[in-house]
């Protein structure tokens, strides 16, 4: 009777481990067939009633029946695992022979590289970095600098004013960083020097102008400063940033902030000097103003003008950009185009 039950279990518990579909339905089975509540466990239960060598003989072939049972289930559970990983296999399946996907990486523009660059030159010649807002009050932006309301050389600067702060005073964007000095100098007293990088706008479009720009203005006051000192440094500066020597020259100019004042242009490396439409025919492009700080902006910010004198300066980031990458149409540096970008990383 025992012996039939048990031949009749390995028949079914072999079909069903052999017709389970995933490791979870063999696990199943095994609980089913040998666990403490399994169908073994029931047919052990009537061994009591058997006599000794029955029981001997009966015990044998439950044995051998686990035994055939943990090589099925072994052998099941390779195969499941087999195919699951044959699956896996075919799912991800890559053709290694296709040529690679190359990386999307984003560069440094050129704007961004230039004004690194000639931060870290005047740093390291001992000009610390400054900054000051980019939406300025008349104050600092002219009248501070010796341009008062009415001044015609409010005309050199297309401004973009803004609506009157609350308090009523006047604001604009600021056409240029030298109210940064003005904000340096308020309630300090030389020496003093400093550089300070950002943004500028005036309302202006061509091959070398933008609305916004960038420039880094310079400047040192103490006693005894002289133009020598700002010409020699700016020369210096010049053969860093390039890395060679090329042709510059610097030019008087009128600045109501400097007397005396001068801009300082680079030979036009599009035409080699021929003339050309970035240079207007001139065969030079400007790249910066300076000069000696006049007295009346020292005494505006409460410094002794029979005592101290100072230069400072201000440059085009994006004129030197174009020099130095060669691009001709600063408008190429703001429209964003990858190739561009690429081109020039
Ligand atoms: C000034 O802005 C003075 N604040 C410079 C200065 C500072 C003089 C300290 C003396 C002492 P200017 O307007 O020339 O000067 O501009 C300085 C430089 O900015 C120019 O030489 C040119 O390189 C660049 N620049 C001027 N306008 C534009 C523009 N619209 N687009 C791009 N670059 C410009
Ligand atoms: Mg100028």
């Amino acid at each position: 009777m025992l012996e039939d039950d048990l031949a009749k279990l390995k028949e079914s518990a072999l079909a069903a481990l052999d017709a389970a579909a995933t490791p979870a339905e063999l696990e199943a089975i095994r609980v089913q067939t040998l666990g403490k509540k399994g169908d073994l466990t029931q047919i052990l239960r009537g061994l009591g009633h058997m006599d000794e060598g029955q029981r001997a003989a009966f015990g044998a072939s439950a044995n051998a029946f686990k035994e055939s049972f943990a090589n099925r289930l072994a052998e099941r559970s390779d195969a499941l695992k087999q195919a699951e990983l044959n699956q896996k296999l075919e799912r991800e399946w890559v053709d290694i022979t296709l040529p690679g996907r190359p990386r999307p990486h984003g560069t440094i523009h050129p704007v961004t590289r230039a004004q690194n660059e000639i931060i870290a030159i005047f740093t390291a010649m001992g000009f610390p970095p400054a900054s000051g807002p980019e939406v300025e009050s008349d104050w600092h932006n002219f009248e501070a600098l010796n341009i008062p309301p009415d001044h015609p050389a409010r005309e050199m600067h297309d401004t973009f004013y803004l609506p009157p702060a609350l308090d009523g005073r006047k604001r604009l964007l600021r056409t240029h960083t030298s109210p940064v000095q003005i904000r340096v100098m308020e309630g300090k007293q030389p020496p003093l020097r400093a550089i300070a990088p950002g943004k500028v706008f005036r309302c202006d479009s061509d091959l070398t102008h933008t609305p916004m720009f960038h420039q880094v203005e310079g400047f040192m006051v103490d006693e005894g400063v002289h133009f020598g000192q700002l010409k020699g440094l700016l020369a210096t500066f010049l053969v860093r940033f390039f890395e060679r020597e090329l042709p510059v020259r610097f030019r008087p100019s009128f600045f109501p902030f400097t007397e005396p004042s001068a801009e300082v242009d680079m030979g036009c490396l599009f035409c080699e000097g021929q003339g050309c439409r970035v240079c207007k025919r001139t065969g030079w492009l400007e790249v910066l103003g300076c000069g000696l700080i006049h007295p009346n902006v020292l005494t505006n910010v409460g410094i002794d003008r029979e005592r101290y004198s100072g230069f400072a300066f201000g440059m085009g980031v994006e004129r030197l950009a174009m020099l130095k990458y060669g691009i001709n149409d600063i408008r190429a540096l703001f429209d964003n185009d990858t190739r561009f970008l690429t081109r020039h990383a």
